[in-house]
This record gives C-alpha cells, sequence and structure tokens, in this order.
C-alpha cells in the first residue's frame, strides 16, 4: 500500500550492520521518503560510514538520495576507532559491497540536515541511530531547528534496561553524551528507541534465510552482512541472532511498528566523568499511576512493543530490488 503523502525523513547514522537494515527499511518503506544521510563516528570511522551509505543507496535503488560526511569524533573527546568486534573492519561483516562509484556531496551533514529542515518545513522527520554529534552541530547551527523539522526518532539510550557499553549506558549516547544532553534538551518532539525495546526484539536465523532466499539483491546482501553481526550475539544471548536496535527506531519513524507503551517524560543525559556518564535518565515515576503528565516533558520513551518486529521488517526489506 503506497502512502499518499510519503513523508520526508533525514537519516543519521554510522553505517554499522544495523544501520544498513534501517536504511534499507526507509529506502523500501512506501510511508517514508527518504531525502538525505549524514553519516557519524561510532561502528567506524565516518568516511568508512559514508562509502558504505553510498553503497548501499545505490544496490538498493536510491543512488539519488544525498549522503553527507558528519562528525568524525565526540564533540568532547576523540574516536578511539570503531566496533570491528561487531560490525566488521569496514561496518559490513565480512562483506565487500558493490562499489557504487558515488561520493559524499561536498556539505557536512549538519549542512544537509538544516537544508533539508528549511526545503521541508514542518514535515521533515530526523531518524538518528548513531552518536548524537550531528544533530547537536545541526541545532547550533540553526538553533529555530526544533521549530522545523516534524520529530525526532533516535536509537539511543536504554531507561529500566542495563547499559551495553556500561551497566548503564547505551552506545549511541555514551559516546557523546554532551551532545546527546543538547538533543535531548531541545524542545523538538522526540521519540527514544532504547535497549528497553531494541534488546528484546531479535532477528533470528529464519528470518535471515527470508532475506536470502528472497529475489532481492538487496535483502540478499543484508543477509550476508548479519552473519558476522550473529556471531557476535551468541555472547550476548547464547545463540545466533541479532537485537534490533536501527531497525526497530527507522520502522517507528516510518509509522510500520506502533510500541504499545511509550510514555511522554523528562529524560536527562549524564554528562559528568563519573560512572553515570551517558546514562539516559528518563522520569518514570509514574509508572504505576499510568504515567500521568509531566509538564514541559516532550520525549515519548519507547518501552513496549506489541507485535513481532522481525517478520515486518522482512516484508519490507524484501520489496528492494
Ligand atoms: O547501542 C546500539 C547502537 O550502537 C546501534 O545504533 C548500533 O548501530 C551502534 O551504533
Ligand atoms: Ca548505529
Amino acid at each position: 500500500m503506497n502512502s499518499p503523502n510519503p513523508h520526508p525523513i533525514y537519516l543519521d547514522c554510522d553505517p554499522g550492520v544495523d544501520d544498513s537494515l534501517a536504511l534499507g527499511y526507509l529506502v523500501a518503506s512506501p510511508a517514508v521518503r527518504l531525502v538525505g544521510v549524514g553519516t557519524v563516528f561510532g561502528n567506524t570511522a565516518v568516511e568508512t560510514g559514508a562509502k558504505n551509505a553510498c553503497d548501499w543507496l545505490a544496490l538498493m535503488g536510491a543512488g539519488d538520495v544525498p549522503v553527507a560526511i558528519g562528525a568524525k569524533k565526540p564533540s568532547n573527546g576523540e574516536f578511539h576507532g570503531g566496533a570491528a568486534w561487531i560490525h566488521g573492519d569496514h561496518g559490513t561483516g565480512t562483506v565487500t559491497l558493490p562499489e557504487s562509484g558515488s561520493t559524499p556531496v561536498d556539505r557536512s551533514a549538519a549542512e544537509l540536515l538544516v537544508d533539508l529542515a528549511h526545503r521541508h518545513e514542518g514535515e521533515l522527520q530526523i531518524v538518528a541511530v548513531g552518536p548524537l554529534t550531528n544533530l547537536a552541530e545541526a541545532l547550533a547551527l540553526e538553533p529555530r531547528l526544533p521549530r522545523l523539522v516534524r520529530r525526532v526518532t533516535l536509537m539511543g539510550g536504554a531507561a529500566l534496561h542495563p547499559g551495553n557499553i556500561s551497566p548503564v549506558t547505551e552506545a549511541n549516547v555514551g559516546k557523546d553524551p554532551e551532545s546527546a544532553r543538547i538533543v535531548f534538551a531541545a524542545d523538538w518532539p522526540l521519540t527514544m528507541v532504547g535497549l528497553d525495546v531494541t534488546m528484546r526484539n531479535t532477528f533470528e536465523e529464519e528470518h535471515r534465510e527470508a532475506l536470502r532466499a528472497s529475489g532481492s539483491r538487496s535483502a540478499h546482501h543484508l543477509a550476508d552482512v548479519l552473519d558476522f553481526y550473529f556471531d557476535f550475539h551468541i555472547d550476548v544471548y547464547g545463540r545466533r541472532c541479532s537485537a534490533l536496535h536501527d531497525p526497530l527506531a527507522a520502522a517507528i519513524a516510518a509509522g510500520g511498528i506502533v510500541p504499545t507503551l511509550a510514555p511522554t517524560v523528562a529524560v536527562d543525559v549524564d554528562d559528568t566523568f563519573g560512572p553515570g556518564r551517558g546514562q539516559t535518565i528518563c522520569a518514570l515515576g509514574g509508572m504505576h499511576r499510568g504515567f500521568p503528565a509531566q509538564e514541559d516533558a516532550h520525549c515519548s520513551v519507547a518501552l513496549e512493543i506489541g507485535t513481532p518486529v522481525a517478520p515486518h521488517l522482512v516484508d519490507v526489506l524484501t520489496t528492494l530490488p
């Protein structure tokens, strides 16, 4: 079913295996129109992420979508190398993608984002699935950004779930807590898709095989990059599978998956240098009273997803060319 009026989306990512699933979902979903991609340091170096985004987009038949290189390192610190043990040396597992030959645009990711926000005033949705450095830079570049943008949906944080880079900290927020604090504090509608839901929805071998068995060349390549990523998760789940971090955020942003519980509460980020650095501090004190409204709160924290996510992702991703 094609949406009569697909709304424009800018994706900020660090591709990254699960980022590529999010990218594919936003290209394939009839409910949205991907109008720009920015890359940020994280799973791999920002330039490598940009090459991966260009190659994935060309493979998926969306080579016309502009890709911009963003921050090389966090706003307060250095880039200490990617997560090769999770995403592979170049962010694509052990796979070498077909070369697209296309190159990123000559603007920064923050500049591209601000341009798109003006061009699609009131309509643009931001999906952020990496560290939030580019979004903080865009807010500094254009302080009116929260008024120009429809919503921000981000994969990051953890409300009640343990962290994945420390007992309390999730990787995207933890890699640049200062930028994350700025993004959560900005006065825009924000949906936080954190580990509370992304760790409880997994992709299994049957789903990976369904991608591979489809006639979609893109889905076949996604199945291949998942192979290495599945091995990493043996230590997490005790079996080959994967959490669904970035693609779940993309599906929620596109409306393909609707959380059954996502209270709008105040969220702060610990940007101190103590043991809680990078923690998302969510005001969930009303959890036994149905989460009564909180004045000035603007962050919806996804806590429960009612429908199976993986089959929905397979349905959408296998429509790619
Ligand atoms: O914590 C999970 C997040 O960190 C995902 O976005 C993954 O791609 C990595 O960036
Ligand atoms: Ca990511």
